[in-house]
């Protein structure tokens, strides 16, 4: 144990300030040379690259806190987080030496109780709401997924599932069947979705299907579809809803305050487990380590993964304590799930929240974000909303602000050109999305909009709307 303390390395909350003082530095055109000649060469043999990629084929070499360079030596300002994941910062000291001090020491030993392990256990426990205790380790986010849903099967006995237009849970089969993805071609080769799998409308403040008298969304009606879609569409062996807290990939779409709790006392009245995908959205994101927390509502599973380890690939699937005996009958354990390492980079992770008051950085820096969006909606005739808490921030781009159509072209372009500006971020489609590193300050955040928001503007003169 005395060992276990020598490693807990606690850094100043400023400790990336200076190796970003200056970003965004291009000295070359971007991608630069040597990114493109390596890229070329990679290409020859890795497919199946996501767009985020081949929209722009740069190689970067070194991430340190909110910056990354590429091999020309370019330095960009990371608005993405590597992809929701590296939310601490790029090899933040505290984390990075955790998982190196463990790779010297222990690499794996399946399930045993290694001492890294009975802490993380505990500090869980601690910050997750309620009695969220019950927990098993994974190495990704499908799997924590795919876990989950033998575990609301073994709770409940029932066997159908229901989630959310556009959600998305990860690539394996149970996840894929909880998922809308954008794209059509994961389900082009069918069956469409495993059998027992439905999806229903989730409701999109932007764009709602069903509305009040006065034209604000209505809940009501969409649990009222939920009731009637049970009866005429399933079974009614509903085990669970899964569901993600807001939407990441969708666009970082939020549902209105009274959806969840609404939603949970339907739930509650049917029997049915509401099973929250905080994969994405978790971890401090939205200012708060479950983003559920925003409407004081107790899931009864939770999946955590991307920002959970800042990068080494670590997830979980936590369940409410009295439901921690069906995991006996799934045979939860996995190779690499709770690995010495592993548990040492989500520790440190939970304790970084924690040591350099995140939480509330993200609540108040994500305010500061949110109110510049609110002006550049007003001020930009191609931005119909803006949208998003904390640190998972939306802008939907329409052709008008009438019709709402969607603006796939100008995401598209925004994000290129907001990428050779210096901006390492996330493709759009016609949603363009954010999600910077927890540590960002109010400064770095406004660069990355300044650099946002101008390549806005040439877009827009691009189309001839300025
Ligand atoms: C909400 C959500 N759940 C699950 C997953 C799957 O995680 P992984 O890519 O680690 O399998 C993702 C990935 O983007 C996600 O956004």
């Amino acid at each position: 144990m005395e060992q276990l303390d020598q490693q807990q390395l606690t850094v100043t909350k400023d400790w990336w300030k200076e190796s970003a003082a200056d970003v965004p530095r291009l000295i070359t055109e971007t991608p630069g040379p040597r990114s493109k000649e390596m890229h070329t060469r990679a290409a020859r043999y890795m497919k199946g690259l996501s767009s985020q990629v081949k929209l722009f084929p740069v190689c970067f070499e070194e991430g340190y806190g909110v910056t990354l360079t590429d091999v020309d030596g370019n330095r960009y300002l990371d608005f993405s987080s590597g992809i929701y994941v590296t939310s601490l910062g790029h090899c933040h000291p505290k984390i990075s030496e955790a998982i190196a001090y463990w790779a010297k020491k222990l690499m794996n030993a399946h399930d045993f109780t290694t001492p890294v392990k009975e802490k993380l256990l505990e500090k869980m426990a601690d910050v997750l709401p309620g009695n969220l205790n019950a927990i098993q380790l994974y190495s990704d986010g499908a799997s924590a997924v795919e876990a989950a849903i033998r575990a609301a099967r073994a709770i409940t006995g029932k066997h159908e599932f229901i989630s959310g237009y556009r959600d998305f849970h990860g690539k394996s089969m149970a996840a894929v069947s909880c998922a809308q993805m954008i794209r059509g071609d994961v389900f082009s080769y069918g069956p469409t979705r495993a059998p027992g799998f439905y999806m229903v409308p989730r409701p999109d403040p932007y764009r709602p299907l069903w509305t009040k008298a006065d034209g604000t969304i209505d809940t009501d009606k969409y649990i009222a579809f939920y009731d009637q879609f049970i009866t005429e569409s399933t079974v009614g062996n509903v085990a669970a809803f899964v569901l993600e807290p807001a939407q990441g990939w969708a666009g970082s779409i939020f549902p209105p305050d009274d959806f969840f709790p609404k939603l949970k006392a339907f739930c509650e009245k049917k029997k049915i487990l509401l099973f929250d995908d905080e994969v994405l959205a978790g971890m401090g994101r939205t200012g708060e380590y479950l983003c559920m927390n925003h409407w004081d509502v107790q899931p009864d599973i939770v999946t955590l993964g991307k920002s959970f380890g800042n990068g080494f690939p670590v997830t979980a699937m936590v369940l409410k304590e009295e439901y921690g005996e069906a995991l006996e009958s799934i045979s939860a354990s996995s190779s690499y799930g709770g690995n010495p390492m592993a548990c040492a980079a989500a520790l440190a992770s939970i304790e970084v929240i924690e040591e350099e008051g995140l939480l509330e950085n993200v609540r108040t820096v994500g305010a500061a974000i949110m109110k510049r969006l609110e002006r550049m909606k007003e001020a930009h005739p191609i931005i119909g909303d803006v949208k998003g808490k904390g640190f998972l921030l939306g802008i939907e781009l329409v052709k008008d602000k009438t019709t709402k159509e969607p603006f796939a072209e100008a995401g598209t372009l925004v994000y290129q050109k907001a990428f050779q500006r210096g901006l390492a971020w996330i493709p759009a489609g016609h949603i363009l999305r954010m999600s910077p590193p927890l540590i960002m300050d109010e400064a770095y955040a406004m660069k990355g909009i300044d650099m946002i928001e101008d390549a806005i503007t040439d877009v827009e003169k691009q189309f001839g709307y300025l």
